[in-house]
């Protein structure tokens, strides 16, 4: 799909020029207001919308209008929300082409251009069939920075989805390091498995081992010239997650290729960096390999040492995730960095709290930790805090080792968190469990099934701010 802008919007050979309409109020064309509202009573709530023929009468084909709700509840989300609706709706009646006039009194491109490209998104590259797409789309009332900034989100998210949606056979640990190596304006080295054995990374090893994917050990880094702040994001690259030797059942392991949904949204960000320029160093790190069962894997009752020395006695392999942060924690923690922040499907139980509807978030800082959900609430990515109680590392104390990386099932999102702090140094931190917003079994608000790139406008928004 391509986006551009038009001075003259209202004036173009489309197939279908979009309009906006507040409830109760007349539009700014006359054929919607007789016949749309006078004739047909259409009333204008959020996100429905309305066919109108032209005849001629203008130069688009067709009108879409769509309703925008109340004029005083509409901001930035509403935009994308309607424009979304509108481009689903483009695409149902076969447009190619079709010219947005919005007349809103802010510069909605940013939010628009968002909308637009997470309607346009399909994964059809394994179909022979190809996703039915609106070629063009131009919009009216808009900056040219606005614009630029929303294709550069819809890129770093589709760039996410893309990622996570691909079967675990293509995006092994390998291509994940391939990816990051060949990103534009990012320095990245990559670990090779000895090089993991000599920084002391026991825990990211242990897990990896069962698998024939080689594990590595991505550092990416974006800089400026004088960075105001210094930020290390961490995602969980787990390719995917059979379990290892406490096997999953099939129901669950038949997502497990989105395991890796951490990683994908910390590439996905890292890939668009250079065009915002922020002034903050932003360090992108990803400890990537698959949780597997063989002869080599790691086994109940083993004890692991992470890269800080701290012992942990394995009560389930499939709690695996946390043993690859506790290390890449550790790493990041060693930078010097201000802020470190990981992104996880990490937890089933967090899905268990809180559904798709958000992901989880703790810490040790309040102010980051809020930042990032005002971040998330400016573009529509809902975050809720989990609570972070020493009572919830009680049931990871081990007689053997210096904790157990399971113990409870009551409580396990907050439990995990209990354990990745286990990991942090001097450093304010905050952990997102994205386990129920990354991946979804069936279409839900904005997103078709599959990945949605959870995160990635957020910690963008966040970055950028
Ligand atoms: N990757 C899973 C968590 C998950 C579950 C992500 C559902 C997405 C959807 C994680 O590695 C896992 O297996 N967690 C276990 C931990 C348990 C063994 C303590 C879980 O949540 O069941
Ligand atoms: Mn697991
Ligand atoms: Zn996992």
């Amino acid at each position: 799909m391509e986006i551009k802008i038009s001075s003259n919007v209202r004036n173009l050979p489309v197939n279908f020029l979009v309009i906006n309409m507040f409830e109760n109020e007349k539009t700014t064309q006359n054929l919607a207001n007789t016949y749309a509202i006078e004739r047909d009573g259409f009333k204008g709530q959020l996100g429905e919308t309305y066919i109108l023929q032209t005849y001629g009468e203008i130069p688009a084909e067709k009108i879409l209008l769509v309703g925008c709700g109340k004029r005083d509840e509409f901001c930035e989300n509403e935009v994308r929300t309607v424009v979304y609706k509108s481009v689903k709706k483009l695409q149902q009646m076969c447009a190619k082409t079709a010219a947005f006039d919005f007349d809103l009194g802010f510069d909605y491109g940013e939010a628009a251009v968002i909308g637009a490209m997470l309607a346009d998104y399909a994964f059809d590259k394994y179909k022979s069939k190809k996703a039915t797409r609106v070629e063009e789309i131009i919009f009216g009332n808009v900056s040219e920075e606005s614009i630029k900034s929303g294709k550069y989100f819809g890129d770093a998210i589709k760039f996410t989805r893309d990622l996570a949606n691909e079967p675990a056979a293509f995006a092994t640990p390998s291509k994940l390091a391939e990816i990051a190596l060949n990103l534009d304006g990012i320095d990245t080295k990559v670990y090779e498995k000895d090089e993991i054995e000599k920084m002391g990374m026991g825990a990211f090893l242990g897990v990896s081992q069962g698998s024939i994917q080689s594990p590595k050990f991505i550092h990416m880094k974006y800089t400026c010239q004088n960075p105001k702040k210094r930020i290390a994001i961490i995602g969980k690259g787990i390719c995917f997650d059979s379990g290892g030797l406490d096997l999953k059942p099939p129901s669950s392991m038949l997502t497990m290729r989105d395991d890796m949904s951490g990683a994908a949204c910390v590439l996905g960000v890292m890939s668009v960096l250079k065009y915002f320029c922020p002034e903050v160093e932003v360090h992108g790190i990803v400890a990537a390999c698959e949780n597997m069962p063989s002869g080599s894997s790691y086994k109940p009752g083993d004890i692991l040492t992470a890269k800080n020395g701290k012992t942990i006695e394995i009560d389930n392999t499939d709690a695996e995730g946390r043993l690859t942060l506790a290390d890449a924690l550790c790493y990041a923690c060693e930078l010097g960095v201000d802020e470190v922040i990981d992104i996880a499907t990490l937890t089933g139980a967090c899905v268990v709290a809180l559904g798709t509807a958000a992901s989880g978030i703790m810490g040790n800082d309040e102010g980051l930790i809020k930042n990032i959900i005002d971040s998330g609430k400016m573009v529509g990515e809902k975050y809720w805090q989990l609570p972070m109680f020493k009572e919830y590392f009680e049931s990871l104390k081990s007689d053997i080792a210096d904790m157990k990386n399971t113990g409870s099932r009551n409580g396990g999102a907050s439990a995990a968190g209990m354990f990745l702090q286990e990991f942090i140094k001097d450093v304010k931190w905050a952990h997102i469990d994205i386990a129920g917003t990354a991946f979804l079994e069936k279409p839900e608000k904005e997103y078709i099934k599959g990945a949605t790139g959870s995160g990635v406008r957020t910690i963008l928004k966040y970055i950028l701010n």
